[in-house]
């Protein structure tokens, strides 16, 4: 009987450690896409401000965004500290697009400032309410930016979205593939609503993807939804195209480039890029972020090689100027690598991240190439976003929180640190250097 008793007590001993055993050592069960949110119609008076977004415009600018179906509602923004009291008004500029049967509203573009550091203003659009906020970044550390690629308008958008407005970050950089509108030019319209309680109270800094590009040759230029809608500070920074521009923010210098558009030797891309590069001062800005859609360092299946080309022409000026870090999307899932160039790990290159699971209606690509490659540090097929806190000039925290069944689970963490200092950016490098003030 004791026996019994013994044997018993085994078992259930045996039984539960298996259980957590296995509880522990599951796998994360990655769901399936969800459906495309559905927008009912809601029809707004004609002068009513929609698909508000702001961005930055040139130091101590923002430019506001804003659509109307009115002609002739103004493009006045006005502005101030406190909420109703506008001590400050500007004047924009508004244009508009025909794609075949489609004609979009008005589409404002109005710079305010110049604007205080790290300020809630109060502003609203075309002389309407209602009344919006926005935060202005701060001028020195810390800074925080939150990052999804490939967002589109799902119900995991809507997640990806919900955590990032639950996390205290001063500006969304987006590295590509906005709405998936895909030459419905309607959707254009939903992405921006959705957007919106986000995109109008910090700046949405965004570069263009492959869903961006809705070409009809002879008939219709690729970016003409996207150019019109979301105007970058490309006039600002010495470009002479919305596809890739620069802007400084605190102490970070970052570089949003086109996936989509030349980038050879001879083309224009390439050009403002070294001569952009050639002029960042690390004193003034630190660290050193570039982002673009297709990545360069990818262990996934999907889209493998695509990056090649633009790596080829690309990389030698950003080893060149010492980039910490580089994001892409494209790849619906997450990657991270070490410093790497040339194929290779390489303490001097940068930081590759590949953030393109922001919820999209394609789904996951979860098929990785085996055996994984030796740069690769962390890779994973599920929706997230990414959220890197620049400390102070040598540290920032990087940290991608997954959507796990609606909630955000921080899944991979890791202190980066910038080349300021190193042996990367001092005497012994100048010669790799000269590439960037070659002629
Ligand atoms: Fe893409």
């Amino acid at each position: 009987m004791e026996q019994k008793l013994i044997m018993m007590v085994v078992l259930l001993v045996l039984a539960l450690a298996t259980a957590t055993a296995t509880a522990f050592t599951a796998e994360y069960v990655r769901p399936p896409p969800r459906k495309t949110l559905h927008f009912p119609w809601n029809p707004k008076p004609s002068s009513h401000p929609q698909q508000v977004h702001v961005s930055f415009a040139g130091d101590k600018h923002i430019r506001v965004t804003w659509v109307t179906n009115d002609e002739s509602s103004p493009s006045i923004v006005e502005y101030g500290i406190s909420p109703k009291n506008y001590s400050f008004k500007a004047q924009g500029e508004s244009t508009s697009y025909s794609y075949f049967l489609y004609s979009s509203g008005k589409i404002h573009h109005t710079v305010i400032g110049p604007l205080e550091d790290d300020t809630l203003y109060f502003y609203r659009c075309g002389e309407e309410d209602p009344e919006f906020q926005l935060k202005t970044p701060p001028s020195q550390f810390p800074i925080t930016f939150a990052i999804a690629g490939d967002l589109g308008q799902t119900e995991w958008t809507k997640s990806t979205l919900d955590h990032i407005e639950q996390c205290k970050y001063d500006v969304h950089l987006l590295p590509g593939d906005l709405s998936y509108a895909d030459y419905m030019q309607h959707k254009w319209d939903t992405f921006g609503d959705l957007v919106q309680p986000l995109a109008s109270s910090r700046p949405w800094m965004v570069t263009q993807g492959n869903h961006e590009k809705e070409n009809i040759p002879i008939l219709k230029d690729g970016f003409i939804s996207y150019n019109s809608r979301w105007k970058m500070p490309y006039e600002e920074s010495g470009s002479s195209s919305n596809l890739y521009y620069s802007f400084e923010v605190a102490g970070v210098h970052t570089l949003m480039l086109g996936s989509y558009t030349d980038y050879d030797k001879y083309s224009d891309q390439y050009n403002w890029l070294k001569a952009d590069l050639s002029k960042v001062d690390r004193e003034r800005t630190p660290w050193l972020v570039v982002l673009f859609h297709v990545p360069w360092y990818n262990s996934n299946n999907a889209h493998q090689g695509e990056g090649d080309e633009m790596m080829a022409a690309m990389e030698p000026l950003l080893y060149a100027a010492g980039v910490d870090i580089v994001f892409a999307g494209h790849v619906h899932a997450y990657e991270r690598s070490k410093r790497a160039y040339n194929g290779k790990s390489d303490p001097c290159g940068a930081v590759h991240i590949t953030i393109g699971d922001g919820g999209n209606r394609e789904g996951l690509a979860h098929k990785y190439r085996e055996p994984e490659p030796e740069w690769s540090i962390f890779r994973e097929a599920s929706f997230g976003h990414g959220e890197l806190m620049i400390m102070n000039s040598t540290h920032a925290l990087w940290s991608w929180h997954r959507n796990d069944d609606d909630e955000q689970v921080r899944s991979d963490q890791v202190w980066l640190t910038s080349l300021i200092g190193s042996q990367c950016l001092s005497e012994k490098s100048r010669e790799q250097r000269k590439i960037l003030s070659e002629p």
